[in-house]
């Protein structure tokens, strides 16, 4: 009898540790999207893809970026990051190109911070390929990008130390931290499905694939 109660004893232990190592590793997802739905980030963010099934009333009642593909798009520790503390990343506010962005985006507390950044870190999209894309500065992708193509026109960088292009897009000022490179590079070949309302000139079949992938290396090379 006292063999059994041990046994079933250490049964329920190891099942009972068994749960509690699975929670802990799903518990920032799950914690994570409780917090979003409960400060209804969806509200102004897309949630749901792939954008070919959204019309574009859908689209345009939301005030923010899509956020449906974040796992595939951000890296982790700019989220957290960011969630806590949001500087802006577009100059201007989102669908404005007279009004200038304040950057009165929510914030989170730390500890939430990590766990919503957990939860938009587990959806991703399949239109994003592994593609190998590493980060590389240096005078080819900067040649496209400043002259060839005219990205500069619409998107900041550094240089020399100081913040210098255009206002229109997202800041490329710190695109190495805070965008994956392999979806930079899914971004340019085809931005309508990620971007199906405030995207930028399709440039596949503009520039070759080569070009793309240079373009992609450099981007996620600036910091
Ligand atoms: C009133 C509308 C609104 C609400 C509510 C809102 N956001 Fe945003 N969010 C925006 C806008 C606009 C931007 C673009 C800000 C920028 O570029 O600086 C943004 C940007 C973001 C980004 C970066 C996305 C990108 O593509 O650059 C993340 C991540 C994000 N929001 C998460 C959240 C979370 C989490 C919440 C809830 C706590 C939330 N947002 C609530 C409007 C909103
Ligand atoms: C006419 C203006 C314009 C030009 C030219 C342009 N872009 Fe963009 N770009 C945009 C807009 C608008 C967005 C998306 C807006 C948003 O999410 O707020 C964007 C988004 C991006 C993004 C995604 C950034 C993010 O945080 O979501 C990347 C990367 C990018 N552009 C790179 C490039 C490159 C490389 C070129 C040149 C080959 C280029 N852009 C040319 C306007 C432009």
């Amino acid at each position: 009898m006292k063999g059994v109660s041990f046994l079933r004893l250490a049964a329920v232990s190891v099942f009972a540790a068994g749960v509690a190592f699975a929670s802990t590793s799903h518990a920032g997802v799950a914690e994570g999207k409780k917090i979003f739905d409960s400060k209804n980030c969806g509200a102004c963010h897309q949630m749901a893809g792939p954008a070919k099934e959204k019309t574009i009333e859908d689209q345009l009642a939301k005030k923010g970026p899509e956020l449906w593909y974040s796992g595939s798009k951000f890296q982790k520790d700019f989220l957290k990051g960011w969630l806590k503390d949001p500087k802006p990343i577009r100059p201007m506010e989102y669908y404005s190109l007279t009004k200038k962005n304040t950057g009165n985006h929510a914030k989170l507390d730390a500890k939430s911070a990590d766990e919503v950044a957990e939860y938009l870190m587990s959806l991703t999209s399949d239109a994003v390929k592994k593609a190998g894309i590493t980060p590389k500065g240096g005078p080819k992708g900067r040649i496209i990008f400043e002259k060839k193509q005219g990205c500069y026109g619409c998107h900041e960088v550094t240089k020399g130390g100081n913040t210098v292009g255009g206002l229109t897009g997202p800041t490329m000022v710190g695109a190495a931290d805070r965008l994956q490179p392999d979806w930079i590079y899914a971004y340019l070949v085809n931005p309508k499905v990620f971007k199906p309302v405030k995207d930028m000139p399709v440039y596949e079949g503009i520039l070759t694939d080569d070009e793309i992938k240079t373009l992609a290396e450099y981007v996620s090379s600036l910091k």
